[in-house]
């Protein structure tokens, strides 16, 4: 259904329950959401994306572990009085300007990780019944302007569920939520005509993946509550937003930006050096560094 003037989307979800065993040891007491990039944790890209979007609203599906990451969304008084005091505004701005409002923020824990679509769902109760917006924080989407800010846009013009879709090695197919695509609806969006999880690289239907950015309507949690486990005996996001799909529209966005898997440490390690290089109080010394590094 195409509605004209689509109901605006106020929350998001980051689901933020995953073991991160790729990067372990790390990950073994600091959860991989609050490893840093330059000098901030990868979690609070992704929700300074959402804030730019103009979302209201910042649900945090987390697990056991995982409470440094409600703190450092909480306001840190000691820490704020203390910067105040000795007139660091700078600082105290900073640190202000990153977490959101009383009672903006919300928590649910999933219990037990049993794949993204689980996790999505365990948001349904605070979600209610409105369209979300579904970041995977690992997935660090940098560029000009943030993914959801462009993603909202698509939303405005045709409504229904947007994912945004990025190309990759038709070989690496296999790791990822491969779209099927028909009908050129302008500005880098396509109707999606199937979705498959992982699937074999000869069977993909593109080259076009999920990269980790939703906008979804709230009847994808009646889906998730009777999924099945998919691909790698997880509930699977992705079986879901099949299953709705006889039902709304769905629609693919490519976005503008670059992706860095921060859960994988290639990625990770990528993102720090591209950001840092993005970064004018920090590329002029870590430049020569680097070309240093690279000359060896
Ligand atoms: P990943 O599969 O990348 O996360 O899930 P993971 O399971 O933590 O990673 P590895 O493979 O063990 O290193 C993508 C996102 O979905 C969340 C993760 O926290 C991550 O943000 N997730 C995944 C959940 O919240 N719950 C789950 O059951 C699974």
């Amino acid at each position: 259904m195409n509605s004209k003037s689509p109901r605006k989307v106020r929350k998001a979800v980051f689901p933020v329950a995953g073991l991160g065993t790729r990067f372990l040891p790390a990950t073994k007491v600091i959860p991989k959401e609050m490893l840093t990039v330059v000098d901030k944790p990868v979690i609070q890209y992704a929700v300074e994306e959402a804030i730019e979007a103009g979302i209201e609203h910042f649900v945090f599906v987390t697990g056991r572990g995982k409470g440094a990451i409600e703190d450092h969304f909480d306001l840190a008084y000691e820490l704020e009085a203390t910067l105040k005091a000795r007139g660091k505004s700078a600082e105290f701005e900073m640190l202000k300007a990153s977490r959101p409002l009383a009672g903006a923020a919300s928590f649910v824990r999933q219990q037990e990780p049993l794949g993204l679509g689980h996790a999505v769902w365990c948001a349904r109760d605070i979600v209610g019944d409105e369209p979300f917006a579904l970041a995977l924080p690992d997935m660090l989407i940098h560029g000009r302007r943030g993914c959801f800010a462009q993603m909202i846009d698509v939303y405005s013009r045709h409504g229904g569920n947007i994912i945004a879709v990025e190309e990759v090695p038709h070989e690496h197919v296999n790791r990822y939520g491969v779209v099927a695509l028909a009908g050129d609806m302008g500005h880098e969006t396509f109707r999606i005509t199937g979705m498959v999880e992982k699937p074999k690289v000869e069977e993909a239907p593109s080259d076009l993946i999920i990269s980790g950015r939703y906008i979804l309507q709230p009847e994808i949690f009646a889906k998730l509550a009777t999924q099945k486990p998919g691909a790698g005996g997880e509930i699977q996001l992705t079986d879901a937003m099949i299953a709705l799909m006889g039902e709304q529209d769905f629609f693919s966005y490519r976005f503008e930006g670059t992706t860095y898997d921060c859960g994988d440490k290639v990625g990770y390690l990528a993102a720090n050096v591209a950001l840092a290089l993005d970064r004018p109080d920090i590329e002029p010394k870590f430049r020569p560094l680097l070309d240093k590094l690279v000359k060896k």
